[in-house]
């Protein structure tokens, strides 16, 4: 069919927040956060800019280096769970920004598994016979606007950021699929370990809601940690097996960046640890866009070479999971 990756791009809010600034903020240290999580630093968007602003700047790089416009493209999805608004959807945002014809816009909120549950959705819809050619997928989310930072238990570990993909098809069926082979799937019983609770309509913004700091990220540290490890070992090893690829014909693992310690227990259970590619030390969590701005340092540094197997995989609120398993 020839769905290929054609262009990735990112956007990295220029204020760094480093564990020393938080030092200052909550009973914390340097040591503590190093120790459990990994993270050094993590950059916050300016007060005035929002996730569409980043969004686009990523959607601009991606285009870019594809060598394409705005008006090419006919889907454009955002995986994101700080949209701008609660409506219209941040894509049509998005849509507007960079200049894009009108064309099929949503939002996908499966946190930060969002950009693989986005890949998976837009080659679905490019293989069938809706058969859309240029898709644009991003990752985005200003975490910093839904963090408390009062908690030292959660804002230590997330940061801002948006990272995009194009992808094309070329309509030759001899140029293989980026798309391997994937894996989506969520666990609504397990949805009150990770949640932002108000905002929505069981509890729409009011004093109280406020008082209570329930516009927050609210999380089980360790509940998060345990089912992270267990569901991103199994999505991954379902691909590996369904598709038969030794781990040597892997050239990069790239885990969601929740923490360091979740990333080496998963690929240390994969017995694939020299292949990971971390970051998470310089931008702590940044939900969907994780995945996507490792995609784009590779891409971009030269480390991805055409051909090269890369096994994506993610975890997020939901519970949602999800594996990507692609062709470069
Ligand atoms: N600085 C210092 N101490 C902290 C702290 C901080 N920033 N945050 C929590 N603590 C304290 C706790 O209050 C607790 O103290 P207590 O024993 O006196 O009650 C102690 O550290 C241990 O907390 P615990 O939660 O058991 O630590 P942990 O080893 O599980 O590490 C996380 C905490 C959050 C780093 C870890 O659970 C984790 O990474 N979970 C997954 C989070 C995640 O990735 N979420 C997003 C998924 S997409």
């Amino acid at each position: 069919m020839g769905i290929r990756i054609k262009g990735t791009g990112r956007c990295i809010p220029e204020r760094i927040l480093t564990n020393a600034d938080l030092e200052k903020m909550v009973d914390t240290s340097d040591e503590w956060i190093t120790s459990r999580t990994g993270i050094k630093e993590r950059h916050l968007a300016a007060p005035g800019e929002t996730t569409s602003d980043m969004a686009a700047a990523a959607a601009k790089q991606a285009l870019e280096l594809a060598g394409m416009t705005a008006d090419m493209l006919d889907l454009i999805i955002v995986s994101t769970v700080t949209p701008d608004m609660m409506f219209p959807n941040t894509a049509t945002i998005v849509q507007k920004k960079i200049g894009a014809k009108p064309c099929v816009c949503f939002d996908i909120e499966a946190a930060c598994s969002g950009l693989l549950y986005g890949l998976n959705t837009a080659y679905g819809m490019m293989a069938s016979p809706l058969k859309y050619q240029r898709a644009l997928i991003i990752g985005a989310e200003k975490l910093s606007a839904i963090t408390d930072w009062s908690d030292r238990s959660t804002c230590v570990l997330f940061g801002d950021a948006a990272a995009a993909v194009i992808l094309e098809n070329d309509n030759d069926p001899s140029t293989p699929d980026f798309y391997a082979d994937g894996f989506v799937c969520a666990d609504g019983n397990l949805g009150d370990v990770l949640l932002m609770p108000a905002g929505g309509s069981v509890l729409p913004a009011s004093h109280e809601t406020v008082e209570n700091h329930q516009h927050f990220i609210k999380m089980g540290g360790p509940k998060t940690f345990q089912l992270a490890v267990h569901s991103m070992v199994d999505a991954c090893r379902i691909l590996l097996e369904r598709e038969a690829v030794p781990r040597e014909k892997i050239r990069w693992v790239i885990p969601h960046q929740a923490n360091w310690r979740i990333i080496s227990a998963v690929a240390s259970r994969l017995g694939m640890e020299e292949k990971v590619y971390q970051n998470v030390e310089r931008y702590g969590n940044t939900s969907s866009a994780s995945i996507g701005i490792c995609l784009d340092e590779l891409n971009r540094s030269g480390q991805l070479q055409s051909g090269d197997c890369v096994l994506a995989v993610s975890f997020g609120a939901g519970l949602t999971w999800s594996a990507l398993l692609i062709r470069w």
